[in-house]
């Protein structure tokens, strides 16, 4: 622990946040686009279950869960071009976003936290991450930023952590990692991290903490 601002005492020196459905709701612009794309190739049975499955994990992962349920196999050059296609259709819907997509709560939350003096960075899987922060107004806000452009495996391998708090300087005893999916709370438990599991994982019992709302944070760095 150490002392911080105020002689506050804080737990941790870091936080490292997963972005989608965490600092704000591109999770379910993915459902949307995995959903259209599921449909034009006649996988009809994908729902929001399959969907559940695919947090946390790279995009051509992602498509192994919709494939699951379509009636054709598809040769690698095939799943390639359906990957991208499938992101084209998720940009369209990234581009209509604005900071008015990232709530109050999120962004005074941020800020109370590095008023505390801790380090913040992003931790996601996603290629799009530095497009989507742009978009929310969050481009220059993070210190680090750790994302799908440079891991090689995606979450639960906790490879993604491990950049962000190296990039941070930090040790993973003193980072908390804040994820909406089990394969992200899986992750930072390998990589030897503290938990907070907000939204989908809220339940997830292997999580160090079960956040009802975003700003619960704030209570939970005080050591
Ligand atoms: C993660 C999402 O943040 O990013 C996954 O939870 C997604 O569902 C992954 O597959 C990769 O995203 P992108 O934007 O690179 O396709
Ligand atoms: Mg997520």
């Amino acid at each position: 622990m150490r002392e911080r601002q105020g002689g506050t005492r804080m737990k941790y020196k870091g936080i490292i946040f997963d972005l989608d459905g965490v600092i704000c709701s591109t999770d379910e612009c993915h459902y949307q686009a995995w959903k259209k794309l599921a449909d034009e190739i006649g996988a009809a049975g994908f729902n929001r279950e399959d969907n559940a499955r695919q947090r946390g994990v790279s995009r051509m992962e992602s498509l192994e869960v919709v494939l699951e349920k379509a009636p054709h196999q598809y040769t690698q050059e095939e799943k390639a071009a359906l990957a991208e296609h499938k992101n084209e259709m998720y940009r369209q819907l990234l581009a209509n976003m604005s900071p008015a997509d990232l709530s109050h709560e999120v962004k005074d939350t941020l800020d109370a936290l590095r008023a505390k003096g801790l380090l913040l960075a992003i931790g996601s899987s996603s290629k799009n991450a530095p497009f989507i922060l742009d978009r929310i107004g969050l481009g220059d806000y993070f210190d680090k930023i750790s994302d799908g452009n440079n891991i090689s495996h995606s979450k639960p391998h906790p490879e993604v952590f491990l950049l962000a708090a190296e990039y941070l300087g930090l040790a993973p005893a003193d980072c908390l990692v804040v994820e909406d999916a089990v394969s992200g709370v899986d992750a930072g438990i390998v990589g030897g991290f503290d938990t907070a599991a907000i939204g989908y994982a809220s339940t997830y019992h292997k999580a160090t903490y079960h956040l009802k709302t975003f700003s619960d944070l704030l209570t939970i760095v005080e050591g």
